[in-house]
């Protein structure tokens, strides 16, 4: 198995962190430096993104996370236009939807967000879910991606929503290991296993609702479905003189897992970056791992269907 160190006809970008960043980036399997904190605009309308990207990046956040389905690619493209930022200061990271799954739909898919994002590259490229009732098109999807990351419009490519035996199979078809597999990760879902296997195999765990956001798609979540209430966690922040939010994301940071929370509230959106000042002994991390409760709120890579999603993204 290999990673894209060194393929031939990838372009070079400076990408160095700034000292503020140093100790804040993984290095993917390729050598391309990552932020360990991102900023998610899943569910947000183009308006929001277009305001909650401008905040993030001007509180300091340097990843920003979109996909082809969110329908806010032209708008995280137009947030970061207007922020002044260089190019090579802000690792952007976008999906191909599985409507788009076959090799020439990939390269079209992939096409089409750069057109959106207004960009000449992105620096990491999903495929969003495995499509496990037609794999066949997932595997000609993620061969595709392996030829855009040789291109170099990709400074890496992964995979999203995977499980262990997708991962395998993605490997074993290309030779090429994902470089992230963005997955539910939070404390009542701790994935154990999987990054387990991800660790074993160099791929980046990135955690998507990572303060358990998906518990609260459809309003207040129950208690037993927010870790942000968890007496738990509730009493670590306490000590530290911090938010039960920025204690889960440092509890991510300190098991190496990358973050991307989201939030259109500027407040929040600040919290949630404050990261760097403080550390979690290992028994507060040990503590706050023992939540887990094996249940995902999300879909389970298994049994998702084109079928459920069959939406197209229009051009
Ligand atoms: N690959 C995938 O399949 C997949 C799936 C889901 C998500 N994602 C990515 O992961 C990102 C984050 O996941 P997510 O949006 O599901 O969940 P999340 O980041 O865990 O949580 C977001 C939710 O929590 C609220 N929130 C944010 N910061 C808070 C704070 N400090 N205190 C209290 N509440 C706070 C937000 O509200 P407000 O916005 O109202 O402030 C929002 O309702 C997404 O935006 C997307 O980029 C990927």
């Amino acid at each position: 198995m290999s990673a894209f160190a060194g393929s031939n006809a990838a372009p070079t970008f400076s990408n160095q962190p700034t000292s503020a960043q140093r100790g804040q980036n993984v290095t993917l399997n390729n050598g391309v430096d990552m932020p360990l904190l991102g900023f998610g605009v899943y569910r947000s309308s183009p308006e929001d993104t277009l305001s909650s990207v401008a905040t993030a990046l001007d509180t300091g956040y340097r990843l920003i996370d979109t996909a082809a389905a969110y329908m806010n690619e032209e708008q995280v493209g137009e947030a970061f236009r207007a922020s002044g930022l260089n190019r090579e200061e802000v690792f952007i990271e976008s999906k191909l939807w599985i409507s788009d799954y076959t090799y020439d739909g990939a390269h079209r898919g992939f096409d089409r967000s750069l057109r959106k994002l207004g960009m000449e590259h992105v620096d990491l490229y999903l495929l969003h879910q495995p499509a496990p009732d037609e794999f066949d098109r997932t595997l000609g999807a993620w061969k595709a991606l392996c030829e855009i990351a040789r291109s170099g419009r990709a400074r890496a490519v992964g995979v999203s929503n995977f499980n262990e035996d997708q991962l395998k199979a993605a490997m074993d078809l290309t030779g090429i290991v994902p470089a992230v597999n963005q997955v539910e990760l939070h404390p009542f879902f701790t994935q154990g296993p999987l990054t387990a296997f991800h660790d074993a195999h160099g791929i980046a765990t990135q955690a998507w609702s990572p303060i358990g956001g998906v518990n609260r798609y459809w309003g207040d979540p129950t208690p037993s479905d927010d870790p942000l209430t968890h007496p738990d966690i509730t009493a670590i922040a306490k000590a530290h003189g911090k938010t039960t939010a920025q204690v889960i994301l440092r509890w991510h940071l300190e098991m190496g897992h990358a973050v991307i929370p989201k939030s259109v509230t500027p407040s929040r959106i600040r919290e949630n970056a404050a990261l760097f000042d403080f550390a979690l002994n290992e028994q507060e991390v040990a503590l706050i791992s023992q939540l887990d409760t094996g249940k995902r709120g999300g879909p389970d890579p298994k049994a998702i269907s084109t079928k459920t999603y069959d939406f197209q993204i229009p051009d």
